[in-house]
């Protein structure tokens, strides 16, 4: 038996887990009509079967009608779902995971305008800034029916097969009764912390009745808001106390913080740049106050920080929720002594923040994440042994190259750079941003593990490729910066690449105009205004930087807004002109009518790249399929077999930003996608 912390088996009243590591709930928005299909039960399944002790579906499954989901979550107080969670149920356990799901009533922080259009509601009228629906103050019927809504959620969980069933609380109408912030209640729910209290304890204590006690009922909740009038660690560390002096309750999740704005959540989830495990020492706390067992998860996403949190005795159960994302199997590779063969999490939160835009979670650099059915997680061996020329090292060009080899291919790279990394290199050099290098490190570790040949430096011409004989090239050279978006004056800007590289010198006194809406608009301005300029980011869209999204907005604005930065939407820059040692910049509107102007020194244009693929239509005509893609065969999961040259000696493909302007995500499913074929 191994000596490993992590290893260890835990006992949770009647449940042994099999080890002290977890996934945390969490809501990848992957259910079909509220229901955890095919999909979602893949996604479940694959991360039982990497070795986690206890998976924890289901972020915040609905127990009401009046709790809409607002990110496609699942819907528990739904009948038709029990069959589906015990598909899902019966699966995990045949891989030996134990499986429980977060129940929650979301309170204020939903719409009105989602599912049945009924009344937002909460302790208190006051409105959620994130969601923004003004709540009507509940009612004695409304609290007795939501408690009712809870218990029989509790008992269709049991009824499919889960181990138990946890309470989301914290932002959310159980922890909005119990914060003095949100609750305005009178008498039996308002007013002292007994009263405030009471609501969740009397859901637990339906629940408990309904379930019996050889059922697990846990709890996450906040144990210190971290707002001024709020619960704060004091409050927090009662509130833990009676939870458990309850006898309701078998385990405490801490939460430190308030989600009810988007910088709120980010302190919460923190995400790359930020400190690791932050709320790690306060869990600890918790646990030492209450000797209760105690979960928990935020942002501790390598091995030795979960190992550290259970051996010194921080936590009972460790999460590792987006590690998991990114890797479903770290407790198989830990066990197999192969933890550098982790995938790491590099806390991009791409997964997160493309939930609250409405979209499904997909793992900025694991595209086989929500995608079990048709991506692998681990890659078969191919049956032919073929050779694979690659151009480009970025994350396309990585990706191909390690899923090849995974194949079994022999596989060659060129670069023309002296290191791998492509647009991921450059994004590293915001010290915020420098964790997206491990997007890079670990696909190097991986291809030279697999003995992949690279080659730095090294410009491949059309004859450089054909010399090595290749079955198949795979175009990955990426893009150059497209600025030239200008009616006149083309000339007199530079590109958001040309700043943050260092190439060129930040102006003075400088415009961004952003109509791509990236990071790299936002890291631009940062480096820009760092060294004391002013800086104006200008956007023809309503908002500005729309493809960066809610969280990862939340460090760029804690910085520029101490910075001289103004943010300017539904505005275009049209043209520019020199104007003595300044630029003229002429500004319209597409809304129309409008003619401005600007006088700066500096332009700086941030409008996505333009392919990189001179190299593709020079070896086109030599390729079996002209470079075509099948794209039947692409999504069928079938190899390429389009021949349309007859004199063709190579197949030719090309992906990732050589094809058009995407995302890291994008390029690496391009990579996994084709090459998983070859
Ligand atoms: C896509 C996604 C959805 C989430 N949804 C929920 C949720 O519904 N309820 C919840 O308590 N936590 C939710 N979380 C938070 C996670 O449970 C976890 O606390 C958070 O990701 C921090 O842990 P980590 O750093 O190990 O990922 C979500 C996280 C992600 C990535
Ligand atoms: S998108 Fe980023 S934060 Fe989310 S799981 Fe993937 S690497 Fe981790």
């Amino acid at each position: 038996m191994s000596n490993d912390p992590l290893l260890q088996p835990y006992q949770l009243k009647h449940l042994t887990l099999r080890n002290r590591i977890i996934v945390t709930s969490h809501e990848p928005a992957y259910p079909e009509d509220g229901m955890p299909k095919e999909r979602y039960r893949a996604y479940t399944v694959e991360r039982a079967k990497g070795g986690v002790a206890l998976t924890m579906t289901a972020g915040s499954a609905a127990v009401s009608k009046d709790s809409p989901p607002v990110f496609n979550n699942l819907l528990a107080y739904k009948d038709e779902i029990v069959p589906w969670i015990r598909e899902m149920t019966d699966a995990v356990h045949d891989e030996g995971a134990a499986i429980m799901i977060q129940l929650t009533h979301l309170g204020r922080r939903t719409r009105w305008d989602k599912g049945d259009w009924l009344p937002v509601v909460a302790p208190s009228h006051h409105r959620e800034a994130s969601h923004r629906s003004f709540p009507k103050k509940m009612e004695d019927w409304d609290i007795a029916r939501v408690i009712k809504d809870f218990a029989d959620a509790a008992e269709r969980m049991k009824a499919g097969g889960m181990d138990g069933v946890e309470l989301e609380a914290y932002g959310h109408l159980i922890d909005q009764f119990n914060s003095p912030l949100t609750n305005e209640l009178d008498g039996p729910y308002g007013g002292s912390l007994d009263n405030r209290m009471r609501f969740c304890l009397d859901v637990f204590r339906a629940m408990r009745e309904r379930v019996g006690d050889d059922f697990i009922l846990g709890v996450r909740y906040t144990a210190d808001e971290c707002l001024p009038g709020g619960n704060g660690k004091a409050e927090g560390i009662e509130i833990s106390r009676r939870l458990r002096d309850s006898g309701l309750i078998d385990y405490l999740n801490v939460i430190r913080g308030h989600i009810d704005t988007d910088a709120g959540l980010t302190d919460v989830i923190p995400i790359q740049g930020m400190a690791n495990a932050p709320h790690l020492d306060f869990a600890g706390e918790i646990r030492a106050a209450t000797q209760f067992p105690t979960f928990h998860a935020a942002k501790i996403p390598d091995v030795a920080t979960a190992r550290h949190a259970i051996a010194a005795g921080k936590v009972d159960m460790v999460g590792m929720t987006r590690a998991h994302m990114t890797d479903p199997h770290i407790v198989r590779k830990i066990i197999e002594k192969r933890e550098d063969d982790i995938r790491p999490c590099v806390g991009a939160n791409y997964c997160l923040d493309r939930i609250y835009q409405g979209g499904m979670a997909f793992c900025i650099h694991n595209a086989a994440t929500g995608r079990e059915q048709t991506m692998p997680h681990t890659i078969p061996k191919a049956d032919i042994r073929r050779k694979v020329v690659i151009v480009g090292a970025g994350p396309a060009g990585l990706e191909a190259a390690r899923v090849a080899a995974e194949r079994g291919h022999a596989v060659v790279v060129f670069e023309a750079a002296n290191k791998p990394g492509g647009q991921i290199r450059l994004t590293a050099q915001s010290e915020r941003r420098r964790e997206m290098i491990s997007i890079i490190d670990w696909r190097m570790s991986q291809c030279e593990k697999l003995g992949v040949t690279f080659h730095f430096n090294s410009w491949a011409e059309a004859e450089t490729i054909t010399a090595e004989e290749p079955d198949v090239v795979i175009i990955a050279t990426g893009g150059l910066p497209h600025t030239e978006v200008l009616s006149k004056g083309n000339d007199l800007v530079v590109s958001s690449w040309d700043i943050i590289s260092g190439d060129v010198k930040p102006g003075t006194n400088v415009l961004i105009f952003d109509d791509a809406g990236d990071h790299a608009g936002l890291q631009a301005a940062e480096f820009i205004a760092k060294t004391g300029a002013k800086v104006e980011i200008m956007t023809p869209d309503r908002s500005f930087a729309p493809e960066v999204m809610a969280m990862n907005l939340v460090p760029y604005m804690r910085s520029l807004q101490k910075l001289d930065v103004t943010f300017t939407v539904t505005y275009r820059l049209e043209s520019a002109e020199k104007s003595g040692n300044e630029i003229t910049a002429h500004v319209g509107s597409d809304y129309g009518g409008v003619a401005k102007q600007r006088s700066i020194d500096q332009i700086v244009v941030n409008h996505g790249t333009i392919p990189l693929d001179d190299l593709y239509f020079e070896l086109k005509p030599g390729s079996k399929n002209l470079g075509e893609v099948s794209y039947d065969q692409l999504l069928a999961g079938v190899s390429q077999t389009t021949e349309r040259n007859p004199a063709g000696t190579y197949q030719l493909f090309r992906i990732g930003d050589a094809v058009a302007a995407r995302n890291t995500h994008a390029a690496i499913y391009d990579a996994l996608r084709l090459a998983k074929d070859i």
